[in-house]
């Protein structure tokens, strides 16, 4: 029994470093694109920090018995950044704002993805493992708060420098809203299909409440765009794009319990880069003097935030039912 649980948190590191080895190289790209030196600078101490996140990770690793996993595993996979910088075709000031939402994202992901370490560190009495979890939680809740510190500033910036290429400012705008419908319209997708594979009923109707929501916001968008003369395209999003969710979750193959726990993560990390990107959005419409965008952006935000502290609440929860699980299989 007691292996099955040891095993178990073998496996959540295992996953935990292969994730780490991916924020390493997708940070490590973000650092060298663009042109905002702050932005830039801050995201290579943030993959030279994930270095070292994996390394000790693969320290304790080690002394517990276990080898890395040599392929890429699941979360590393949910959390798939790197084609991201590939694909965004847009000035390169802005991609040092979409660097920033995603690694925005990406630390919330990381802060999720350490509290179900530490609860299945704490679920088979651990200790070496919760407490190493919750320091290098902390360090990510240091990103994260690093990150949120500049990235007005950078959306600013950008913004700036569309302007100065002879864009006019209700354009870059409708880009911009265009950009955040098509985000919301991929969310809804999504949240629909964390709906139908919830666990329990707490979990289904947060998905699905707030699938609801979302189909709000972009009508709400869509309206405010019309407003402003222009029309939803169809084109995806960069942030939908940065994710990469829907084809690879259809591939996930772990079991259903463990499967909760990765959407409740997934969807922690879309609500928080949907923090990012209505943050962003609120200051540009700032600058460009559109108070009724900039109000509906922040309206909208606070919808993102209380889902995501709603979310957060769950995966605890969801991770010691995978873990009880795994013992009753065990134990059969
Ligand atoms: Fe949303
Ligand atoms: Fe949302």
């Amino acid at each position: 029994m007691t292996d099955t649980i040891q095993e178990r948190i073998n496996q959540y590191l295992k996953d935990t470093i292969a994730a780490e080895r991916n924020f390493e190289n997708a940070l490590a790209t973000f650092g060298k694109a663009g042109e905002q030196t702050p932005v830039q600078s801050m995201l290579s101490a943030a993959s030279a920090k994930a270095k070292t996140q994996h390394e000790r990770l693969e320290a304790l690793l080690a002394k517990r018995g276990g080898t890395p996993s040599e392929g890429k595993t699941l979360l590393a996979e949910m959390l798939a950044f790197t084609p991201l910088s590939a694909q965004i075709g847009q000035g390169a000031a802005e991609k040092n704002t979409q660097h920033l939402m995603v690694t925005f994202a990406a630390a919330a992901a990381e802060m999720a993805m350490y509290e179900s370490l530490a609860t299945a560190a704490s679920v088979g009495n651990s200790e070496d493992v919760v407490s190493l979890a919750r320091t290098l939680q902390k360090e990510e809740r240091d990103d994260y708060d690093q990150v949120w510190g500049v990235l007005r500033a950078s959306a600013a910036d950008s913004f700036q420098a569309e302007l100065a290429k002879g864009k006019v400012a209700k354009d870059v705008l409708k880009v911009y809203l265009e950009d955040t419908i098509a985000a919301e319209k991929s969310f809804e997708t999504q949240l629909l299909g964390f709906s139908k594979e919830a666990g329990n009923s707490t979990d289904q109707q947060l998905f699905q409440q707030h699938a609801q929501e979302t189909k709000e916001q972009y009508l709400q968008l869509s309206s405010r765009l019309e407003q402003l003369g222009g029309s939803a395209s169809t084109l995806k999003s960069m942030l939908a794009h940065a994710f990469n969710f829907a084809p690879k979750i259809a591939q996930l193959g772990h079991d259903e319990y463990e499967r909760q726990t990765q959407n409740l993560m997934m969807a922690f990390a879309v609500e928080n880069a949907e923090v990012a990107m209505y943050e962003s959005l609120a200051e540009v419409c700032r600058i460009a003097g559109d108070a009724e965008t900039e109000a509906l952006a922040l309206s909208i935000q606070e919808q993102e935030r209380a889902t995501a502290d709603k979310v957060w609440k769950q995966i605890a929860p969801a991770v010691r039912r995978a873990m009880t699980t795994s013992r009753m299989n065990a134990m059969a």
